[in-house]
């Protein structure tokens, strides 16, 4: 065994701010996948990952739901850590980047980069919803490309012609939270100097062997010039606030990545043979790698280096960013049903069955994969099933049931055995170089191999021939070891089906080097089998479950008619009638300010003619809460009251039940 490795390994820490899918397990898998490998080998090799928790999409969520923003991310992590689980995948940590090491943490690198010099405060102008009271991030204003003139686009680039820009470029720009239009707002922000980083992120660059893809990407930023990052948020924000201030966030892109250290940090708690120090100060013996997506690269390769650098910690020893998962050739969509969650995958299919096709498909490079799924049907079916659980149950039933479930004590083809023992070295440098793909495909054809020894020699027909029995002892005990050998090498892909495999075999455990030694006169239990097909049904019904509700065209329907999704769009709610006065110069109209379960807001009615404006205070009403707000001539309408009747003094207000709460939704 070569020396023992220490390795510290991390996935990007997922938002949650909605469910684990298909897309995001391209990451975790090829990350268990790679930590299993190094465990199976016998390194010391150590995977934390944690919740993104911060930030205002998951601000606005959970505003948006009437929860907390620690109640919402703290569900979608249980969510998170549940899919995790079932699909095979180990963390030795799971934390959140809202906990306490996190903040010490954040605020140790912020307090020594501040120390150096690294830090400066500069006035800048950015968009600001003056009704929300919030500056908006680019994302969150959207108006017409001031180049191309294409709508509705997003506040920092052009979707149809692809140019960047700021909001404040926008033509009739407008803020999607509120819906009114953006003002330019000034506030001093807080930056980390990372033009100052050029030569030391190049000399990282150059040690951390990065994919070619990637080093062309870093070469693109250094040509650009490295610009200084804005490492802070006004309030409201959700995340740490820095220190010294009333009002200053730290950007949740800065805390994110301290999350790794905090998550290891959490886990040295609770596994005193751990030393923080030694896995994260400059001259660590320890090999620290980032599994990430091409998306965030930026991130990685650039922002996080510095910082750690700045801060006085070490640097990661590499960064590996994957490509995008398409599924059937296209981007997962909702309508197409192709917008898969964990959860549903899990609900239809074995777990084993992903972990090998993303195997099969996966590189080390920032290639998008395809989850195709006919290809998918037809490549685990061949190639787990008929190919490597064939080898086992052709040979299986004849050592229960004639031998006493005892294995001969030699092999008849040694020679045959060598290729697969010869095999462990290359297949093990495939995954060392997450070469996942070469790897499954010189497994399998060693697969096709013991398949062929056994069609050649064919058991069950030497099994009627009373003069060779004894030989069909020895060709499934030759079966079942080439079968041993392989499902070793597959294990870090398929951990489910080799734990079953290796009971079978009634061993404890394995390491790498198993594969290499056969397993002779040992007496094993009965077969089960370990895997089933993937019936084309399965994967049906995973895709129907997945599928937003399309309206069914309906010919005989008229054009005025909505659909029932239309109708769930309205938001009704019940509000309660804090005030309501006669509006100067409109005659019908009452100014209502509601209370909608802890915000108000004002609606004006035109119920004049029908209540008495003080016979309504205190009273409850249902409201359209999620109607655009109208800017009439006496003032905003943010929502509209619901009522019965013909009109004029024959109104009647929708009154729900006694005792309701203001803000409860109706439907
Ligand atoms: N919170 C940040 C990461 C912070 S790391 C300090 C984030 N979260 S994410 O939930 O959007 O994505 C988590 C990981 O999943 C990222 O590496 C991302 O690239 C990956 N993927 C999310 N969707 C994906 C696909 N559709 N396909 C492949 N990987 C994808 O980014
Ligand atoms: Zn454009």
């Amino acid at each position: 065994m070569s020396q023992q490795r220490k390795i510290l390994v991390t996935s990007a820490l997922p938002y949650v701010n909605g469910s684990p899918h298909m897309g995001h397990l391209v990451e975790y898998l090829q990350t268990d996948i790679w930590v299993r490998f190094q465990k199976l080998r016998g390194h010391d090799c150590i995977y934390v990952c944690a919740s993104d928790a911060h930030g205002t999409p998951i601000m606005l969520k959970a505003r948006e739901m009437g929860i907390t923003p620690e109640a919402l991310t703290e569900g979608y992590s249980a969510e998170f850590a549940n899919d995790f689980r079932d699909f095979g995948i180990e963390f030795d940590n799971y934390h959140t980047t809202h906990s306490p090491e996190n903040e010490a943490l954040v605020t140790e690198i912020f307090e020594a980069l501040r120390k150096k010099g690294d830090i400066y405060t500069r006035t800048i102008e950015q968009a600001y919803d003056e009704k929300e009271r919030m500056f908006l991030p680019d994302r969150f204003v959207r108006g017409t490309c001031p180049f191309c003139k294409t709508e509705d686009q997003y506040g920092d680039a052009c979707e149809n012609c692809s140019k960047t820009y700021t909001p404040a470029d926008l033509i009739d720009p407008v803020s999607v939270i509120s819906g009114t239009a953006p003002v330019m707002r000034e506030s001093e922000h807080y930056f980390f100097k990372l033009s100052e980083y050029g030569d030391r992120l190049r000399a990282w660059m150059t040690d951390a062997t990065l994919d070619k893809n990637v080093v062309a990407k870093l070469n693109e930023w250094f040509d650009a010039g490295l610009q200084d990052w804005d490492i802070s948020r006004d309030a409201p924000y959700f995340g740490f606030r820095i220190p010294g201030t009333d009002d200053k966030y730290f950007y949740v892109w800065l805390d994110a990545p301290v999350g790794y250290m905090a998550s290891f940090m959490n886990l040295c708690g609770r596994r005193k043979d751990l030393d923080f120090d030694a896995y994260w100060r400059p001259g660590s013996d320890v090999e620290v790698y980032h599994f990430i997506g091409k998306d965030i690269m930026y991130f990685h390769t650039l922002f996080w280096p510095a910082v750690l650098g700045g801060a006085g910690f070490r640097t990661p020893t590499s960064v590996f960013a994957h490509g995008f998962l398409t599924v059937n050739g296209q981007k997962m969509s909702k309508s197409r049903g192709t917008f898969i969650k964990a959860r549903t995958y899990l609900d239809n299919l074995d777990p084993s069955f992903l972990r090998y096709y993303y195997a099969a498909k996966l590189g080390p490079t920032i290639e998008d994969i395809d989850l195709n799924l006919e290809d998918f049907i037809a490549r685990v079916n061949s190639d787990l099933v008929g190919k490597l659980i064939n080898i086992a149950s052709r040979c299986a039933g004849f050592i229960n049931k004639r031998f006493d479930g005892r294995l001969a004590d030699r092999l008849p083809d040694e020679n045959l055995f060598a290729d697969f023992q010869g095999a462990a070295d290359s297949i093990a440098l495939l995954y060392e170089r997450r070469e996942y793909s070469k790897a499954m495909r010189s497994i399998m054809a060693l697969a096709d191999k013991a398949n062929r020894y056994i069609d050649e020699h064919k058991p069950w027909v030497m099994i009627k021939d009373a003069d060779r029995i004894a030989d069909v002892q020895l060709v499934c005990t030759q079966g079942l070891n080439m079968f041993r050998s392989l499902i070793i090498y597959l294990s870090p892909v398929i951990p489910a089906v080799a734990a079953s495999a290796r009971r079978f075999l009634n061993e404890e455990r394995w390491q790498w080097q198993d594969a290499t030694s056969p397993l002779l006169a040992a007496t094993l239990p009965r077969f089960e089998p370990l895997l089933t097909r993937v019936e084309p049904d399965q994967v049906t019904r995973m895709i129907e479950q997945s599928q937003e509700s399309q309206p069914v065209p309906d010919t005989t329907a008229d054009d005025d008619t909505i659909s029932i999704d239309d109708f769930m769009n309205v938001d009704l709610r019940i509000a309660r009638i804090e005030k309501a006065e006669s509006v100067e110069g409109a005659d019908k109209l009452l100014a209502l300010t509601l209370d909608v379960g802890g915000s108000t807001r004002q609606v004006f009615a035109g119920i004049k003619a029908a209540y008495d404006p003080e016979s309504l205070p205190g009273r409850h009403v249902v409201v359209v809460a999620n109607l655009a707000p109208r800017k009439m001539r006496f003032g905003v309408s943010e929502g509209m009251v619901l009522a019965a009747g013909p009109g004029g003094e024959d109104i009647f207000l929708l009154s729900p039940d006694d005792g309701a709460r203001a803000g409860m939704r109706v439907k």
